[in-house]
């Protein structure tokens, strides 16, 4: 099967060098000239656990190429994925999709022979319809159709989730396009993967309840660990404690300085703009907006509280900047509204992060970085683990509490147990972890 990908960020070339991956012949297009040369070189444009031996295996395999050039890389193709940018608008929130409709024109225009174009791109119910009125206007060969097939990538994660995922859906309103798509995914089915065959908007609309629900669990589990502050509980105990229940699960429960990333800030607010448009309310998603909103917000505080109510002149350590572990993406992540306030507030701030130093210093009022953990806690007056990166949960406390000057610890993602901190001589502050409750739930069955 050949298969054409427009677009090599992030979604675009996972999706394509998995799907070479597969066997399928993949030619991945980008106006990005640069973009394309550095990808023919064999760099990469993004930081991806795997990615850059993937890429080069299917690229020496003769299964994945590059090109700016778009009409030269449809011809022959069977289906035509969408993967570019569809970012929020700046405005009302709602997702931009002048790159999908503009890169739709330039394939109906150049295709010489009917394709499946799928959108991989997270869109807004009704936006395969548009699609479908753009290739009628431009003529484009009969037979042309469309499909909507979410993803459901993590970063950092995402080659397993793209080769191990809980399910595929697609939505798709004729024959051909789902016999298209099922072979495109034929080396999945056979390691069972379970497959959706849906109507196109109920597929779009998945997309965005997956994640909308998903910030739920999150936001939720961030106000029981309020709860459990004041009242006198251990969060992670309750969120095992309920996690073991099925109908819950135990993933997602993880409390934290709110949710950031490139996919549920901007994925909620296009939920809430194609509810606004229908005339719908959904008051648990724009609850949930609002109340990570704030939490983000309120994190220089816990620092603040922690100083014993003011950050004032005081040096504040931070360990980790990208909105979770295993990437450099800054997109909407915590530490940005964190350290802009303790800037504000008169702190000065030295921060480390394994990966997104880089992409912080373009977001971030000017800091002090650090080259390794230990080096932020010298002299600092606290310190704030703001993205749990593997590295951060060995650091030798002893060690770095005698380089510190205040001695303190706010752990933002409960990394730390409180004994071993304050073992240390630190005075520890966790997430929904009063003092004297950190011993396990001891569980029947273990
Ligand atoms: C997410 C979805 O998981 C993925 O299916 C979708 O396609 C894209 O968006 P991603 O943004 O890469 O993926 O990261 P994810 O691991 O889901 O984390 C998102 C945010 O939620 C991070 O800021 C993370 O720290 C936070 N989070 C996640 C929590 O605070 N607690 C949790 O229990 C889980």
């Amino acid at each position: 099967m050949r298969i054409a990908m427009i677009g090599t960020g992030y979604v675009g070339l996972v999706s394509g060098a998995c799907f070479a991956d597969f066997g399928h012949d993949v030619v991945c297009i980008d106006k990005d000239g640069s973009k394309i040369d550095a990808l023919k070189a064999g760099r990469m444009p993004i930081w991806e656990p795997g990615l850059e031996a993937l890429v080069k295996a299917n690229v020496e395999r003769g299964r994945l190429e590059f090109t700016t050039d778009l009409k030269a890389g449809i011809q022959g193709a069977e289906a035509v994925f969408i993967a570019v940018g569809t970012p929020a608008r700046r405005g009302d929130g709602h997702a931009d999709l002048t790159f999908v409709f503009a890169a739709v024109r330039e394939v109906a225009q150049a295709l010489e022979a009917p394709v499946v174009i799928v959108t991989k791109s997270t869109v807004p119910v009704g936006t395969g319809d548009k699609i479908a009125e753009i290739l009628a206007e431009e003529k484009a060969p009969k037979g042309t159709s469309v499909a909507s097939n979410p993803e459901f990538l993590r970063e950092g994660a995402a080659i397993a989730d793209f080769k191990h995922p809980d399910r595929i859906v697609v939505g798709a309103e004729d024959e051909h396009a789902r016999d298209v798509l099922r072979e495109i995914y034929r080396p999945l089915f056979l390691n069972k993967a379970p497959i959706l065959f849906t109507g196109r908007r109920t597929a779009e609309l998945t997309k965005y309840a997956a994640n909308a629900f998903l910030a739920v669990k999150i936001s939720f589990i961030n106000e029981i660990a309020d709860l459990c502050e004041a009242v006198g509980a251990d969060v992670q105990e309750v969120a095992r404690g309920i996690g073991l229940d099925n109908r819950i699960g135990p993933k997602f429960l993880h409390p934290g300085p709110g949710y950031g990333g490139s996919c549920f800030p901007k994925d909620t607010l296009a939920l809430l703009r194609t509810a606004e448009e229908a005339g719908v309310l959904q008051r648990i998603v724009s609850t949930v907006v609002d109340v990570n909103d704030k939490r983000k917000a309120s994190m220089a505080g816990r620092v603040a509280d922690a100083l014993g109510g003011s950050v004032a002149g005081k040096r504040i350590g931070v360990l980790g900047l990208a909105f979770k572990p295993n990437t450099d993406d800054m997109r909407d992540a915590p530490s940005i509204p964190l350290v802009q306030a303790l800037i504000d507030q008169g702190a000065s701030v030295i921060a480390y992060d394994p990966a997104a130093m880089e992409q912080a210093e373009r977001v971030l009022p000017p800091i002090e970085y650090a080259a390794r953990a230990q080096q932020v806690a010298e002299g600092a007056d606290a310190l704030v683990i703001v993205t749990e990166w593997e590295e951060f949960r060995g650091l030798d406390l002893d060690r770095i509490a005698k380089t510190m000057r205040g001695r303190v610890l706010v752990d933002l993602r409960n990394v730390y147990e409180r004994d071993e901190a304050e073992r240390a001589g630190m005075t520890y502050f966790a997430i929904g972890r009063p003092a004297g409750s950190s011993a396990p739930l001891r569980v029947a069955a273990e």
